[in-house]
Order: structure tokens, then sequence, then C-alpha cells
């Protein structure tokens, strides 16, 4: 969800809707605002995009200098009008916008009710407002410490009330939220896009923290309300790298920055004279490397495909074992670990969830923390022992692209640099793979030459109902990866297989014309994964085999073929999901879907 407040002279719903504008790409079903005018609090919302929103506010002259907005993404109750934020209490007085989950609304919602309170919407938010009433003593800040104490869950709250016209409330427990310091005029956001073309000039709220925001100053609390000093975090990149840069879609922009993205990722890291890494971020010693015994990969989504081609890396370079896990399951299971595992999670925006909660477990636990992730002082960023950042840039697409290839080459950094330490690699070897990934960023940008291909291979299918994709090894970890970008962009379903898994059950899904996607750029692997080609190619499939340059052989067995240069096995993954991202992205494009913004979806899942 997005959160948008502004206090200041400039038109204020001007700023808050095109602050929301700038973090539509979280994902949202519904959208509203809350302006302070005339000593009254009046609130608009509407369900679906933001549009919508607008066309409401046109037809109301509302004034104030005081507004905040929210877009949302349904946890508690379905999208509709009544459960979008802002949310009021009975009298009218408040006006909230909240992200994340109240977890003891249901107890709090029974006793208000008790108290004679009356419900508008199903939502845990609304319970809040009401809350606030209740306890309400004339002093804001008070009243804010009290109601911290009385919910429990992972939530970022902002209220306005009508007695004071001249400040807001903003409170953070575990979701993000940031106030932007303007002259005369201050801001605050869920994250820093939303305010950027107004101010560089940011608070970063800690979880437990508060602030009172004033035209002419902002206050930071505790929750218990004890006064913080901040400081100002200056915002270095620049508002236009976030813009889509000439390209119909964000998301055709990021898959077109990854030679790019991938140079930045290893700028620095690679010394190319010594053939050897360098990662003098990380804190880790050589004892402490030299004790890891074993390694859980945690993430979520793409992330989690990521971790699963790192264990591939890591255990054949540093024979430690690894468990790549889900977030959500990692954090609910009995895990089995020594004192001496290293836990990695992997989170392209460092605020998803559960990965940040089984960080926290991991902590809680004793265990050392690494994070890899794309944004520097999210709170994976802020809480992990040890941080890897991937140079991305930031990512607008809901669908996930540059931030998947950069952590691979994180996650094989990584993997070289203990492989060093550990004296587990040679010399020879470390030249011949610090050569590798310097040259990896110009064969990614060729592999962007295959875009017309894939264009045209995703016309003739655009009404395939069922797309499978295969491949053994590395490649079934990419095919994964290639699944999900079509079925989260276009809408078509898809399945990942490991191609010597299709005989026990998928292969009866095969039918005349259905289309198979084969990944086969694994030589040792090649015989095997092409007798399995050939199995669905008999029962009437239409194959799209992706293979290294110079395999004319698969030619033979399949319809079409993309080739890719030649790659080692563990950095294959890095070309190969190349076009797996162009197929998904003209398939959706054909099918005239939203391709930035899926239906459903979120860019970045601070619910759990
Ligand atoms: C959401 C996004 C995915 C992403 C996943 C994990 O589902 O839509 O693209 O892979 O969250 O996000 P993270 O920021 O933790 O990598």
């Amino acid at each position: 969800c997005g959160i948008v407040g502004y206090i200041g002279a400039k038109p204020v719903l001007d700023v808050v809707v095109n602050g929301l504008r700038k973090l539509e790409y979280r994902g949202y079903d519904s959208a509203g605002i809350a302006i302070l005018e005339d000593q009254r609090v009046k609130v608009l919302k509407s369900v679906g995009r933001l549009s919508n929103l607008e066309d409401k506010l046109a037809s109301n002259t509302l004034n104030g200098h005081l507004a905040i907005g929210h877009t949302r993404w349904a946890t508690h109750g379905k999208p509709s009008d009544e459960n979008s934020h802002p949310h009021q209490d009975c009298s009218g007085r408040f006006a909230i916008v909240h992200n994340g989950i109240v977890e003891n609304y249901l107890p709090l919602r029974e006793e208000l009710l008790a108290a004679g309170h009356q419900f508008s919407s199903e939502t845990d938010t609304e319970v809040v407002a009401h809350l606030i009433e209740e306890m309400y003593n004339g002093d804001l800040l008070k009243t804010m410490v009290a109601v911290g104490q009385r919910i429990r869950g992972a939530y970022s709250l902002v209220v306005i009330c009508k007695d004071h016209p001249d400040e807001f409330i903003a409170m953070r427990k575990s979701s993000p939220l940031i106030v932007g310091l303007g002259d005369g005029e201050n801001f605050v956001a869920s994250d820093i896009p939303a305010v950027l073309e107004y101010t560089r000039d940011i608070y970063v709220l800690d979880d437990g923290e508060m602030a009172m925001i004033r035209r002419d100053g902002v206050e930071c609390f505790t929750l218990d309300g004890d006064p913080v000093e901040k400081e100002v975090y200056k915002v270095t990149w620049d508002a236009v790298s976030a813009e889509r840069g000439g390209y119909d879609h964000f998301m055709m922009k990021e898959i077109h920055e990854q030679p790019k993205a991938i140079r930045d990722t290893l700028t620095g890291r690679l010394d190319e004279t010594a053939g050897q890494v360098k990662l003098p971020e990380l804190k880790l010693s050589t004892q402490e490397i030299n004790e890891i015994d074993r390694i859980h990969i945690v993430a979520c989504g793409t992330s989690w495909h990521a971790g699963l081609v790192g264990k591939s890396m890591l255990e054949k370079m540093t024979r430690i074992p690894v468990e790549v896990d889900i977030a959500s399951e990692y954090r609910y299971r009995d895990v089995l670990h020594t004192s001496n595992t290293l836990v990695i999670v992997i989170s392209q925006s460092g605020e998803t969830a559960d990965t940040l909660a089984a960080l926290r477990d991991c902590k809680k636990k004793g265990l050392r923390v690494l994070a890899i992730t794309n944004v520097v002082g999210s709170s994976v960023a802020r809480e992990a022992d040890d941080v890897l950042i991937t140079w991305a840039g930031p990512e607008i697409a809901v669908a996930s692209t540059k931030a998947y290839t950069t952590q691979l080459i994180a996650l094989c950094l990584l993997s070289i640099y203990f492989a060093q330490v550990k004296g587990l690699m040679s010399s020879d070897d470390a030249h011949d793979w610090v050569t590798q990934l310097a040259n990896l960023p110009q064969l990614a940008e060729q592999v962007l030459d295959t875009a017309p291909q894939l264009e045209k291979f995703a016309a003739d299918w655009v009404h395939a109902e069922d797309t499978f994709f295969i491949g053994r090894g590395l490649d079934f970890s990419v095919a994964l990866e290639g699944s999900l970008k079509l079925k989260e962009i276009s809408y078509i379903h898809a399945e990942a297989y490991a191609a010597g898994e299709l005989k026990h059950g998928t292969l009866a899904l095969i039918t005349d014309g259905v289309p198979v996607i084969a990944i086969a750029t694994q030589p040792h692997l090649y015989e095997k994964t092409l007798s399995n080609i050939k199995e669905v190619k008999a029962r009437g499939a239409f194959v799209l085999g992706i293979t290294w340059v110079g395999n004319q052989d698969l030619a033979h067995s399949v319809d079409e073929v993309i080739y890719l240069p030649q790659q080692c096995a563990e950095l294959s993954p890095v070309l190969t999901v190349i076009p797996l991202q162009l197929l998904a992205y003209y398939a959706a494009v054909a099918r005239g879907n939203d391709v930035d913004k899926p239906r459903n979806l979120a860019k970045s899942v601070t619910v759990e």
C-alpha cells in the first residue's frame, strides 16, 4: 500500500495524488484522501485506479493545507469504497491511513462495539480510528502514544485531527515510513519516490518511532513519546532514473537495463589483474567464514528463484551445504541449524514482510544474517549483520527482472569470495571466474537482440491457455522464474517442470499444440534434456528451445530455437532468463494487459 501526507502552502491534493501516483508501482485496488478544510475533516475514496479518485476530486472543490492519502491493497475486507482508506471515527474528528496489519483488531473491535462505537467497514484500520477517538484527551501526541500501546502488529500509521489543523502524526512499527523535509512544508510517505519531486532531505523513521509534523518543523519520538534525534538522509538518485526512459513500459526499460545493472553490481568488486573478488563491505572475518557449516537462503518470489541458483553456486564453490526456503515457510517450520549457520536473506525491496520476519527470527536465535538487497536503507539492509547491495537501481515494474539478474551476480561474487577465503579456489580458476563475470554485461547485451524473435513467438501463441517450461539442473531453476514471469503479467497458466520428472504426471497434459519452452543450456545435461524434449514433441507439443550458439543439434528436435552466447553452467541463468522475460512481456502486451501493474499483485508485499 502507499501512504502520502502533506502540510504546506502548495495545492495539497495535487501533492498527495502526485505522490500516490509515484507509489502506484506497489500495486493497489483502491485509493482515498482526507483533507482538513474549515475545521472539518473531509474524506473521499474510490475503489479501482487512482484516476477514479481523481474523477471524484475533480467534481469537488476542496481546499486546505493539510491532507493525507492512501492506495490500498486489500488484506482485511474486500476492495470497496467502504474498506478504502482513510478511515474515520464516529464523530469524524480523525482520519487515518495505515499500512500493515493490526493483529489484535478483533478483541479491540469487540471492546469498542461494547462502548457504543459503530463501524462502517470490515477493516482493522477503522478499529484504530475508533480507538483513537475513545482514547483522545486533547493532546494528539500523548493520545497516539497511548494508542500505540494498545495495538499489536506491524504497521505504519498517519493520523490527522480536526482540532489540530497545524500538525499531524506518523508512526512506524515495522511497515516503512519516511518524512520528507521541506521549507515551510513537510511530507510523509511510505517510500521515497513519493516526495522526490519536492525534496531530497529525508528522515527514515526507524521501527518504533513516530513523528509530529508541522509546516515549520518535524519532531521525532519513540513510540513511548521520548524525543529522538534523527539524521537527515540525502537522496542522491535522480527522479529521471525512476521514469520510463523512452520505453512503453517500465518492465521493458528494466529488461534493457540489465547489462548496466550487472556492470554496476560488479563495479569495485572484481580485481581483474589479481584475479580476485573483493567484498570490502562484508564484516565477516576469515575465521567466521571458515567456521560456517551450513547456509540457509531465505526469500520470496523471484528472489527465492535467485536463491535456488545461489545454492548451486555456493555448494559447488564453497562445499558448504545450502538449503533454500520460501520465507513464509521457513518462519513456521522447525528449522535445524547449528550455531555456525549463516542465513542469507534475499530481497529486492528489503521490505517484504515474511523475509523481514524470518530475518528477525534468525537474529533472535543468535544466527548471523547476510542480506542481499537492492535498497540501501531498507529494513532488511539495516537489520542484517552484513549487506551486499545489488546495484540494479530502482525497479518499478511489479514483475522483477534486473533485480533477479543482479541477485545472481551478488550470489556468484559471494560464492567466489568465500571459496577464496577458504582456500578452495585455485588462482587459475579465480582468474577464469573474474574474466567470465567481467564479460557478462556485454553478453547480456547480445541476448537482448533476441527480442524480435520472441515478439513473433508471443504473437503466434497469444491465445494459449497453458504453457510448460522444462529444464534440468540450473535450467529448471530458471524455468521456475520464466513460468512465474509469464503467469504474473500475461495471466497465461504456466508450469515449470524438472524435465526428467515430466513422465511422472505432467506429460498427461501435453497435447497437440501445447507450447513448451525447453531450456537446454547445460552441456552436461543436454542429452538427457533432449530425450525429454522428444517426449513432449511426440505428444504434439509446440516447442521453443533455448540453447547455446553452435549447438545446431537442437534445431532438429524443436520448432524454434533461441541461441544464447556460450557461458559457464553457473552463470548461464543470467543470460537464459532474458528471453523468458521478453517472452512474458510480449505475451502480456499482445493480450492487452497492464504490464507494469498486473492485477492482484504488489511490488513490495509488506503484509504477511
Ligand atoms: C512481490 C513482487 C515480486 C518479488 C517478491 C519478493 O511478490 O511482486 O516481484 O519477487 O515480492 O520481493 P522482494 O522485494 O523481497 O525481493
